[in-house]
């Protein structure tokens, strides 16, 4: 495995590539969720790049970029043993300039939920993205469907700027109990790791009564937020439809539900594509 610091060291190494390229960018820290897609960008390419950086574009003021979970160490072991052609670890002086140009989420999709909570974060994250699309001249780049709308926002700006790669949405791991693997989950304590649970509950109780036949996104959220009270503060309940368009009713294979709480010191976000 190789191991890229600047833009010249890993284009370097790419131009021996032949074939396809998978691509999976992460901010390290890696756990069994961004190795389940790093497994399948393997097996579905002759190369396969990954990269750890941690991107201040996408953290607002007062969020956890200063103590945002660093393990270069681990990470660089775990992409050994999963067979990664390259490792991509990015100082920041070779991501970015001063005075930028700038790529802008769109207006509505990319300023509700998560982006009405953090209003910016996704210009930074779609900024950063391009670049490492770029970067990488991945065939195929894999997200999970854990950041629902991260997905969402970066597979309309491969649309809108005619960009050649394939997104392609990957399963959520959950931890035997249902908790959403993340790397924030380290922040849980005590009892706030059993409270944590209720986000996945709220979502296991909406699908069965989406099962048995009731359709109503009000009565769903409802009875959501009843499960929920088991986290300190519910920042939203929504059901959207693939493309985050607020649903009145459950339309079955077209829908998300999605849930954003406080436990303890982080916050989580679940969801279930449905
Ligand atoms: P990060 O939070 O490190 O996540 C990297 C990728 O792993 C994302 O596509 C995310 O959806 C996926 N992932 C995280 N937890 C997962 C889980 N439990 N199951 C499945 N997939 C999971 O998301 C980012 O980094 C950044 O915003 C990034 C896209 C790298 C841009 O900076």
């Amino acid at each position: 495995m190789i191991i890229a610091r600047t833009i010249d060291e890993l284009q370097k190494v790419k131009r021996e590539f032949k074939g396809s390229i998978g691509f999976v960018p992460t901010m390290g820290a890696l756990h069994q969720g961004h190795l389940s897609l790093i497994h399948q960008a393997k097996e579905e390419n002759d190369h396969l790049i990954v990269s750890v950086f941690v991107n201040p574009t996408q953290f607002l003021e007062g969020e956890d970029l200063d103590s945002y979970p660093r393990r270069e160490d681990a990470d660089r072991k775990i992409c050994e043993l999963a067979g990664v052609d390259i490792l991509f670890m990015p100082m920041i002086d070779q991501m970015y300039e001063k005075d930028e140009l700038c790529i802008g989420a769109p207006a509505i999709r990319g300023y509700i939920l998560e982006g009405e909570k953090r209003p910016g974060h996704f210009d930074g994250m779609l900024q950063v993205v391009m670049k490492l699309l770029n970067l990488s001249g991945a065939t195929n780049a894999y997200f999970g469907k854990k950041d629902a709308q991260q997905l969402a926002l970066i597979t309309q700006m491969v649309r809108n700027y005619f960009m050649d790669v394939n997104i392609i949405p990957c399963e959520i791991v959950r931890d035997e109990r249902g908790l959403a693997l993340s790397s924030r989950n380290m922040y849980l304590h005590g009892d706030e790791k059993e409270r944590a649970l209720c986000l996945s509950r709220s979502l296991k109780r909406a699908t069965k009564m989406v099962m048995a036949g009731e359709h109503n996104a009000e009565t769903i959220k409802k009875e959501m937020l009843n499960v929920l009270s088991d986290a300190d503060e519910v920042e939203y309940v929504a059901i959207v439809d693939r493309e985050f368009n607020a649903l009145e009713e459950v339309e079955i294979g077209n829908t998300i539900i999605l849930v954003a709480a406080w436990v303890g010191k982080p916050r989580l976000i679940d969801n279930i594509w449905i």
